[in-house]
């Protein structure tokens, strides 16, 4: 099973990527969690690159590129490997932030975006992807609480309140496209909630139902 999640900056994606790899290490499944942009050292090195808040000026293909080159190591080193062994992967990100975050920033480059999205992932598309659902204030508000713990900012943080609320529909428009994998999840409720949630649509899937 190749689980994702998406939403936008501050949606909670990382705290229910923890407490879903709980529930998967409590049923004794053997999953992989990792992430985009990152989950391998060449990833995480094309992250830092990405993410730098120096990097202002990265022409926009060039990012889009990164993103897939990411991807293409990503999927290759770890994701085709862990399914292929019947592992659970779990995605904190994969290739739908592509066609939300670089579309929105593009535009018109839609058909690129699918060609590269299409090859990177060598076929290996998402069981189901979470998108953790919430309004783009309440996501800055997080993520500002977040900064202020840990003393700094990434390049897509910096960005303005009406960029966020465009990801937000952009995700929106491509669950309703794609509702046979995509479960949208109110993460304005709070945390045990939203798990719980997450739960109820995972437990047919696992073993011993539940
Ligand atoms: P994260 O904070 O969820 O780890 O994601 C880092 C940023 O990368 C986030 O602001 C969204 C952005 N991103 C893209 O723009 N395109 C992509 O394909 C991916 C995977 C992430």
């Amino acid at each position: 099973m190749l689980i994702t999640f998406e939403g936008i900056d501050g949606c909670g994606k990382s705290t229910q990527v923890s407490r879903f790899e709980a529930i998967l290490r409590e049923r004794g499944i053997s999953s992989v969690v990792t992430r985009e942009p990152g989950g391998t050292k060449i990833g995480e090195a094309i992250r830092g690159i990405l993410l730098n808040s120096d990097n202002t000026h990265i022409v926009p293909l060039a990012e889009l590129f990164l993103y897939a080159a990411d991807r293409a190591q990503h999927v290759g080193e770890v994701i085709r490997p862990a399914l292929e062994g019947g592992k659970w992967v779990i995605c904190d990100r994969y290739f739908d932030a592509t066609t939300v975050y670089q579309g929105a920033i593009l535009g018109h480059h839609e058909e690129l975006i699918e060609l590269l999205n299409r090859e990177a992932t060598l076929g290996c598309e998402p069981d189901i992807t979470f998108l953790l659902d919430c309004p783009a204030e309440v996501g800055l508000k997080r993520r500002a609480k977040r900064e202020m713990r840990d003393k700094g900012r990434d390049r897509f943080e910096r960005k303005a309140l009406d960029f966020h609320i465009k990801i937000r529909y952009g995700y929106l428009a491509l669950a309703n496209k794609y509702r046979d994998r995509f479960r949208i999840i109110d993460s304005t409720l709070p945390e045990d909630h939203v798990a719980r949630k997450i739960r109820e649509v995972i437990s047919p899937y696992l073993p011993d139902n539940g």
